[in-house]
């Protein structure tokens, strides 16, 4: 075991403070990885708010963060994807048992002895696992992402969640070209879901709540922007929609974006509000929609969202922070007022 620098919530209602976490020695298919940048997901304020207490309640003190770049820093000895000197990534999840039936599908994310980034139990120190809030971080092989060289760093953090959990859907309902997408909410999740949409080739359309956001919208590759509570507006997009992505992190109305969808259309849910949202049974029946959710994606299916990022030069548009900022950052994301994520340049957390 060793030592290392992070920022840690003591509770619910503390601030993120300076601390030290132990990381593990490195076992055999360890890759050890020093942290550049990290991103702030919303994720990270609901579960230091402990929002999410019914389903997965935070244990502190809480070290948020899965939105990892770095560089790796040394490898065990039977590591043979990474050496020390090369880009690494980690998302969402740090390991799985390898054998279910949702691993051999290369579906991680559904296995059930998934273990993920920050507080969750850690199966090699005890206790809960510590994200990327830090300095560095010790995670198996298999969970190690490549980078594509030409990305700027601070901008591909956010691809290892924000990405992978837009392109994911997209992906699996055929989002691309002759296709009418939408996509509620323009934050974190909702800018990367546009960029994605719009590389793929499908007809973008963004929903917002910020009239300040609609430039950005368009620079983005949407083509339409529709500022979501004008009925007027939305009501000129009823029945048209192939497919709906829903970034949205607070309480909102499902309804009025459902009877957007043309027949047979999908809304899926990726943003996680914090209690129950509303579905009229009439929404879905009358144009025989359908509703699901979507969970990040697999590790595979995220080196395929990195080498699509590569390919068509997609990162976030990130605002670099220093960790000092951390607090601050939370009440800023809370107001929707980031344009579109914040990375923190963990290089700040040496002064510590
Ligand atoms: N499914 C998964 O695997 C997964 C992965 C990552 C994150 N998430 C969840 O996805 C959600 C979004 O995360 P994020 O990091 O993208 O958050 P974010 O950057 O804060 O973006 C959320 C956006 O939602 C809109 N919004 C906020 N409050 C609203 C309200 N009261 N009514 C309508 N719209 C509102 C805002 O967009 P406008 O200003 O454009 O209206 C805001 O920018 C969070 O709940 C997060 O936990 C899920
Ligand atoms: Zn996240
Ligand atoms: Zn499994």
């Amino acid at each position: 075991m060793y030592n290392a620098k992070a920022f840690s919530a003591a509770s619910a209602t503390s601030p993120l403070v300076p601390t030290t976490i132990a990381r593990r020695d490195l076992t055999e298919h360890d890759v050890q990885i020093e942290i550049l940048f990290c991103g702030i997901c919303h994720s990270d304020l609901h579960q230091v708010l402990n929002e999410w207490k019914e389903v997965m309640p935070t244990v502190y003190p809480c070290v948020p963060g899965h939105e990892i770049v770095g560089r790796v820093t040394k490898v065990g000895p039977a590591v043979k994807k990474f050496k020390p000197g090369d880009l690494a990534a980690v998302g969402c999840m740090v390991d799985s048992d390898g054998t279910c039936p949702a691993c051999k599908e290369g579906e991680e994310q559904f296995c059930p002895n998934l273990t993920l980034t920050y507080n969750f139990p850690d199966k090699h120190l005890g206790g809960v696992t510590y994200g990327g809030y830090s300095e560095g971080i010790v995670v198996t092989e298999q969970f190690v992402l490549r980078v594509p060289e030409n990305l700027n760093l601070a901008g591909a953090a956010p691809l290892q969640c924000a990405g992978i959990t837009t392109y994911s859907p997209m992906k699996r309902h055929d989002v691309g070209k002759g296709k009418k997408v939408g996509v509620m909410g323009l934050g974190g999740l909702g800018h990367m879901g546009v960029k994605f949409a719009h590389a793929l080739g499908a007809h973008t359309v963004v929903f917002t709540t910020s009239e300040s956001k609609r430039e950005d919208a368009l620079r983005l590759g949407a083509v339409e922007v529709v500022m979501s509570r004008d009925a007027n507006q939305m009501q000129k997009h009823a029945m048209s929609f192939d497919f709906i992505l829903d970034t949205i992190s607070a309480q909102h109305d499902l309804n009025g974006y459902l009877q957007l969808l043309r027949r047979d259309g999908s809304l899926t849910l990726v943003g996680i509000p914090e209690k129950p949202l509303a579905v009229a049974a009439f929404s879905l029946i009358s144009g025989r929609r359908s509703l699901s959710g979507s969970p990040i994606g697999g590790i595979a299916e995220t080196q395929e969202m990195l080498d699509f990022c590569g390919k068509h030069s997609i990162t976030a548009d990130v605002e670099v922070i220093p960790i000092q900022k951390v607090n601050e950052a939370y009440e800023r994301l809370l107001k929707s007022d980031v344009k579109y994520r914040f990375s923190i340049d963990m290089a700040s957390l040496k002064s510590e």
